[in-house]
């Protein structure tokens, strides 16, 4: 297993969180909890996750309901499209995958609102796949640690940040090591002021042998 791995593991035992209402393995909460996730902070996103499975504790009842209801339940987080993809992907998977998530990332990635980086984060902590993560969190932990330069926005970038996530991912433990990495970047190598004084990673990091912890991931270019 790679060192990064191991040690992000680790650390995720010990310093991850472990109280997060999403921490689950059944499929249906898990990709609920990922598409909110998707672009709103977790602060904002207990409450209406809480609220949301209340109301549609099930994919059968989320798929029988109008999409009225499932916006109105969305109502403040913003990004409606995810509101109604999220209703379009329910009513997918209950015509054509029998009411059941699949566990391959290729598959979930086919359908409405679910891109590479959510249907791995989807797969690994519901069904433990071996798929790697990529949002923009692991993009900027990556960067610093391994020293990539350039704007992660840009399909190269993006592309050699795919390959060598693809290459760290552990054998086993991936729901841990995602979780992992989803932290690090939350509560550690945050975009301003990283507290790398308290990092797993610091003493193999790039950026911070470097002294370019704030340069990377570099900025999009004006
Ligand atoms: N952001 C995206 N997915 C997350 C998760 N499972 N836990 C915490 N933050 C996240």
């Amino acid at each position: 297993m790679s060192t990064f791995a191991k040690t992000l593991i680790a650390w995720q035992r010990e310093h991850g969180r472990h109280d997060l209402p999403w921490q689950t393995n059944d499929a249906y909460r898990v990709w609920l909890s990922e598409i909110m996730l998707q672009q709103t902070q977790v602060d904002t996103v207990i409450p209406y996750y809480a609220r949301f499975l209340a109301r549609f504790p099930d994919l059968p009842s989320l798929a029988a309901a109008p999409v009225e209801d499932v916006l109105t339940l969305w109502s403040g987080l913003g990004y409606y499209a995810r509101a109604r993809n999220l209703h379009k992907c329910a009513q997918t998977l209950m015509t054509r995958h029998g009411g059941v998530f699949p566990a391959d990332p290729a598959l979930l990635a086919e359908l409405p609102g679910i891109g590479r980086s959510t249907a791995a984060a989807i797969s690994a902590f519901a069904y433990g796949t071996r798929a790697a993560i990529l949002d923009g969190n692991v993009k900027r932990v990556l960067a610093r640690a391994f020293g990539i330069e350039g704007f992660p926005g840009t399909k190269p970038i993006e592309n050699r940040l795919w390959e060598l996530a693809d290459s760290l991912l552990p054998a086993t433990n991936v729901d841990v090591y995602t979780q992992a990495q989803m932290d690090l970047g939350a509560t550690v190598c945050t975009r301003g002021r990283p507290a790398c004084a308290r990092c797993p990673l610091a003493d193999v990091c790039v950026a911070l042998r470097d002294g370019r912890v704030a340069e990377l991931p570099t900025r999009r270019p004006k």
